[in-house]
């Protein structure tokens, strides 16, 4: 009786020790690791980590399917693909699993951008905006591992406004892409939890029993209620914004389980790792799609941990590396501009439009107003042990999640044109350090006041190009982005941002947030000192300082009717002019999300998931 008593603690024992329990103290260990390790990480410029010692080309045999990127779309796409028993399916990224710790914690999953779950890109020196940071060069965040930039994201679950996707269908001659048909793809991936019963939902359009659990952060807190309230009174209804509308203020909905960060890898990757049809390698790095004479993509070579290796793909090459690098990586195999290729002497296979078009959304954040909206005096610990209960401002990658969709000009009818974000506190060390605010900027913005309510805001539908190109022919070299922001002649971009800023003014100025006495307490910026504080072109000025990426980069591979239109590829995402290859992630929209684009990219993945099984089953 007692041996097997005793046998049964000890058992239970190794149980606990292998499934390493989190505890306040392991997970204050954890933060506070994370957030000096990210002080002093040093960001790497190149990809030459990568660089093979053995310079031999190994042989890695043959999947039907390698996926290039285990990123947010990726997953997607190796999950279900491995569905299919009869498939084999490797995947390719170039970074590791999500670790068990910190990454897990919404609130600090941030301190991930200076770390080797980031490749730590950052723009070429901008004249239009991002001029606040050091050297004029935007920060620009993509994430590296198994579940790609969904690792260090904000979580916001949105898909955009319906209209997009009719928008999207026109475009490109295809009614697939409507909102009426896409719908079920979102539904497919969803599993919602209305946990806050004082937000507004939809639940028609919202599935139930998907791999990815979305709900409203818990416990919702008073400053959510005063944002949502000082909308109203401007008339700004609040609404579910991912049901029939996507205009207005709303409670927003996250991808979080039980209060913990779910990426797309977790969710729809790891659950599956023991398909044997499916396999992932990570610390591998994609170098070159290798064609045969008839332009078919036929292998892959990549390098894995010194080695570099061939693998022959015999269905189909799909190419998932994102906005930055899935545009690099085509252009490294010969398909891109011909004269650009000529230029760093690789040879041309396709003469396409490769990151000739970059599209993405500007956004200034901590713009901040003091107020009288008690600070919190839970300590690290408390919050911990509300986290552990699956509640808390840790389970939340900004504090307050109040969110409004707004149009501001009325130019792109049906289409949102700004997003105001509601949050708490202000930027500190580790902020400055992972942005590169130069000193003045942070001094004068931000230095003196520690707590604050503040807004974020974006323009989510701005007309200003950007492009991607490569800087070398060397694939360790990282590619140049020019995200080009607000530098439109007419000005239309800042003008939009401009009237984000006087619309926070606006909401400051509502009963509900008078209540709060909020002060608008930054500046004024040296930087913009020849014009009078708080003026129209000061507001311009201090806008090009503030304006960084709100990072949801798409059209560098742009999905079209046809390669004279300048698009990459067609609307089943295969490559024009070559065989065998496809691309699925955010790079292929031919239009920004007038939102947010991690799950739009998910849909992307079930929706061509689909497409891929129906080519090569019996069923299609
Ligand atoms: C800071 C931040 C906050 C954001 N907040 C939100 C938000 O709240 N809500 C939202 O919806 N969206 C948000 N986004 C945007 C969203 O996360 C991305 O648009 C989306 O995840 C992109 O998915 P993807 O599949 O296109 O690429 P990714 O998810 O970036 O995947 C690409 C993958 O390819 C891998 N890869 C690249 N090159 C190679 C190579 N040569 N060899 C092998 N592997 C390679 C990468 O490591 C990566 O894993 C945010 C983005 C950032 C940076
Ligand atoms: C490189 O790898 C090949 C194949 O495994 C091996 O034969 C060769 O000796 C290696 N070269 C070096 C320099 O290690
Ligand atoms: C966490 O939840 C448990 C069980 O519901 C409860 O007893 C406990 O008081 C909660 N702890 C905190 C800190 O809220
Ligand atoms: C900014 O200030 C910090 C600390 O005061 C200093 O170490 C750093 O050199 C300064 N950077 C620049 C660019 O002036
Ligand atoms: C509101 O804030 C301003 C500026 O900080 C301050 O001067 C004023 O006394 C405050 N009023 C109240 C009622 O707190
Ligand atoms: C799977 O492969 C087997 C053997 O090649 C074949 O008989 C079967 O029809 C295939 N199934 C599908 C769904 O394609």
């Amino acid at each position: 009786m007692t041996i097997v008593k005793n046998l049964i603690i000890f058992v239970s024992l190794i149980i606990k020790i292998v499934s390493s329990e989190d505890t306040v103290e392991s997970l204050e260990n954890v933060i506070n690791k994370a957030v000096q390790d990210s002080l002093n990480y040093v960001v790497p410029t190149d990809a030459r980590r990568y660089k093979p010692k053995n310079t031999t080309i190994k042989d890695y045999g043959s999947y039907d399917f390698v996926i290039i990127g285990g990123g947010t779309t990726g997953s997607v796409i190796a999950s279900r693909l491995s569905e299919e028993k009869n498939f084999t399916v490797l995947v390719l990224e170039a970074g590791e699993f999500a670790n068990d710790g910190v990454l897990k914690i919404p609130k600090y999953a941030f301190t991930g951008w200076r770390s080797d779950y980031n490749w730590g890109f950052k723009s070429i020196p901008q004249t239009t905006a991002c001029l606040g940071v050091v050297n004029n060069q935007c920060v620009y965040p993509r994430g590296r591992g198994v579940g790609g930039t969904t690792l260090m994201n904000g979580l916001i679950y949105d898909r955009g406004s319906p209209e997009i996707y009719n928008i999207y269908a026109r475009h490109v001659g295809d009614d697939s892409w409507s909102y009426d048909n896409i719908l079920k793809y979102f539904k497919k991936s969803e599993n919602f939890h209305w946990t806050n019963p004082k937000a507004p939902v939809d639940l028609d359009y919202h599935g139930k029993g998907g791999l990815l659990d979305v709900q409203q952060q818990v416990p919702d807190i008073r400053l959510n209620e005063l944002f949502l309230q000082a909308n109203r009174e401007l008339g700004i209804p609040i609404k579910d914004y991912n049901g029939r509308e996507h205009l207005g203020g709303t409670i927003v909905q996250i991808y979080t389980r039980n209060g913990r960060r779910l990426d797309a890898g977790t969710a729809f990757v790891k659950p599956f790792l023991n398909r044997r049809n499916l396999k992932v390698l990570t610390s591998s790095y994609v170098t070159k799609i290798v064609f045969n004479e008839r332009k078919v993509a036929e292998s892959v070579i990549f390098t894995n941990r010194g080695n570099i290796y061939r693998v022959k793909a015999s269905k189909e090459v799909i190419l998932s590396a994102g906005s930055v690098s899935s545009p690099q990586i085509l252009m490294l195999s010969g398909i891109g501009p011909r004269k650009h290729l000529k230029k760093l002497g690789i040879k041309v296979l396709e003469d396409l439009e490769v990151g000739t078009k970059f599209l993405d959304q500007p956004g200034t954040k901590n713009f901040m107003f003091t107020s009288t909206y008690p600070s919190s005096t839970q300590t690290l610990k408390q919050q911990i042990q509300d986290f552990l209960n699956g509640t808390g401002i840790l389970t939340s990658a900004t504090i307050s999640q109040g969110d409004s969709f707004l149009r501001m000009l009325y130019k792109n009818r049906g289409l949102s044109d700004l997003e105001v974000i509601c949050d708490l506190g202000s930027p500190g060390e580790l902020d400055v350090k992972t942005v590169g605010w130069k000193n003045e900027t942070y001094q004068e913005l931000w230095g003196k006041n520690k707590l604050a309510v503040s807004f974020s805001l974006r323009h989510l539908y701005p007309i200003s190009v950007g492009t991607i190109r490569l800087k070398s022919s060397d694939p360790y070299d990282y590619p140049l982005i020019d995200p080009n922001y607000l530098s439109d002649e007419k000005n239309e971009d800042i003008e939009v941002l401009y009237q984000g800023l006087q619309l926070v003014f606006r909401l400051a100025e509502t009963p509900a947030f008078r209540k709060i006495n909020m002060t608008y307490a930054s500046g004024p910026l040296s930087a913009c000192k020849e014009h009078p504080f708080k003026s129209k072109k000061y507001w311009y000025c201090f806008l090009r300082q503030v304006s960084l990426t709100a990072a949801h980069p798409v059209a560098t591979c742009s999905m079209g009717r046809s390669r004279h239109s300048g698009a990459v590829v067609d609307s089943e995402l295969r490559v024009f002019g070559v065989k065998g290859l496809r691309v699925a992630d955010a790079s292929v929209l031919p239009k920004l999300i007038d939102g947010h684009t991690a799950v739009p990219c998910i849909m992307i993945g079930e929706k061509i998931s689909d497409t891929i099984k129906k080519r090569y089953t019996r069923r299609g």
